[in-house]
């Protein structure tokens, strides 16, 4: 049976809530396998919307088994508010369908403070994070001295851990004028928590396994993105994660084989959020009409995102890097009506054309985009079921694409409405 890896090929909000919810259907486990509630995926299904951040995007199907793995970092009192919030919309989520790793390791509040303070104090110099706690949180993983899902069991343990965690929290907060932690009161917290959080925990790696082996579909759902990954994005404007297909077995407990097929999910512009580099990002009408058409704003943090033209030199180049088979193509309808589009095939810096971005920042700061310009269309592409309904002139946009990311267009994604969709080759078809 095919297992499939969805990851974002661009700076994240590329629409990989959408289409990992429409291959839900053909899966029977759905994991995270990085990243936190900085994710922000949105489902639109007939009148539902359902916005989620740290829930798997199966979970809204009933009859699929929703796995958070070791990989992410996770804040329970985010989760809890999340599965009240989709229960209220009807969603059913108990310890049968949702499983979480029990090496996960937590977010906690100290994590969001420092997050805030360290942007505060970077002033200019700030990332742009969610303010989740995401990085700071994955330091305190690397750093081995973090609380993970199962020190909620044991007092003892917990007390060690607690220890480890705070001399160094202390310290920093000192450092950044912050009060030290509460010691008692963040104990307390995590001790009302437990009893609610431990009936999901479960040794993911072994449920992963006996999953594989008994011929279940695995759709390992990624957040972020490919240009945001901790190695490869544009650093250090990143996340704090691995945000590279690679990752969905190390952060499940699997191995390397577990994958069959790779999908990028692909917008058919460009957006960011957040500070950092952005060659193709546009300043004029034709920005503000992508950011309009596309209802550019963060669903995390409600920030406008920035917009630009499609970057072919990034997209090819982060498909290379996470093994990508086939892409999802995504929001090809926010680009009708425009007269001319342009797509990013080169760059040239200081006079030297480039294929690839390279990693140094002082180079990266001079990038100018070489654009190749093509005919829009004037018809509608929203709402396309099928490459019938598309005019010519989006046809080969999408064929150019292909050819320029060297990567060809596995499903198609027409507006946010779960079934406007179109298949063109299934990822799960073994
Ligand atoms: P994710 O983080 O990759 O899951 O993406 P987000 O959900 O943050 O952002 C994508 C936005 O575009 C959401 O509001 C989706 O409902 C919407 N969307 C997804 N696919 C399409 C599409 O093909 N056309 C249009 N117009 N909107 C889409
Ligand atoms: P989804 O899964 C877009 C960006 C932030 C910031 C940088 C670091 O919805 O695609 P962090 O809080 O992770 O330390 O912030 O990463 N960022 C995202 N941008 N989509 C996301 O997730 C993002 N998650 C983080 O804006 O620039
Ligand atoms: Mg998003």
């Amino acid at each position: 049976m095919a297992n499939v890896v969805v990851v974002g090929a661009q700076w994240g909000d590329e629409g990989k809530g959408k289409i990992v919810d429409w291959l839900s259907e053909r899966a029977d486990v759905i994991a995270r396998f990085q990243g936190g509630h900085n994710a922000g995926h949105t489902l639109v299904i007939g009148e539902k919307v359902f916005k989620l951040s740290l829930l798997p995007s199966g979970i809204v199907r009933d009859g699929k088994l929703a796995v958070i793995g070791n990989g992410v970092v996770l804040d329970p009192w985010s989760l809890f508010a999340e599965i009240d919030k989709l229960t209220a919309q009807g969603v059913n989520i108990s310890a049968d369908r949702l499983m979480i790793a029990e090496n996960t390791p937590l977010i906690l509040p100290l994590h969001q403070d420092l997050d805030k303070l360290r942007e505060e104090a970077a002033g200019k110099a700030k990332i742009g994070t969610t303010g989740r706690g995401i990085g700071p949180a994955y330091e305190d993983k690397v750093g081995r001295r973090t609380i993970r899902v199962a020190d909620l069991a044991d007092e003892e343990t917990l007390d060690a851990r607690l220890d480890r965690l705070l001399a160094h929290h202390d310290a920093l907060r000192k450092g950044l004028g912050a009060e030290p932690i509460n010691r008692a009161e963040l104990k307390a917290k995590l001790l009302e928590v437990a009893p609610q959080l431990l009936p999901y925990a479960r040794p993911v790696w072994k449920i992963m396994a006996e999953a594989r082996k008994s011929g279940k579909r695995i759709l390992f759902e990624g957040a972020q993105g490919s240009l945001l990954d901790i190695d490869f994005g544009t650093y250090p404007y990143v996340t704090s994660s691995t945000t590279m297909s690679g990752a969905a077995a190390s952060g499940t407990g699997m191995g390397p084989g577990a994958v069959d097929f790779v999908l990028g999910i692909v917008k058919a512009y460009t957006t960011r959020v957040g500070e950092g580099p952005f060659p193709t990002e546009l300043d004029d009408d034709d920005g503000q009409r992508l950011g309009e058409r596309g209802h550019e704003f963060g669903t995390v943090t409600g920030r406008k995102r920035r917009c630009g033209w499609f970057d072919a030199v990034l997209v090819r180049q982060t498909c290379a890097i996470s093994g990508v088979n086939g892409i999802a193509l995504t929001k090809l309808d926010v680009l009708d009506g425009f007269d001319k589009l342009k797509i990013c095939v080169g760059y040239e810096i200081d006079g030297v054309t480039y294929d690839y971005l390279p990693t140094a920042a002082a180079l990266q700061a001079r990038v100018k985009p070489i654009y190749e310009e093509m005919d829009g269309w004037h018809e509608s592409t929203a709402g396309a079921r099928s490459w019938a309904d598309l005019p010519a002139a989006a046809i080969k946009y999408v064929r150019r694409v292909e050819e320029l990311i060297d990567c060809p267009v596995a499903m198609l994604s027409t507006s946010p409405e779960r079934d406007d969709t179109i298949l063109v080759t299934d990822p799960f078809a073994d």
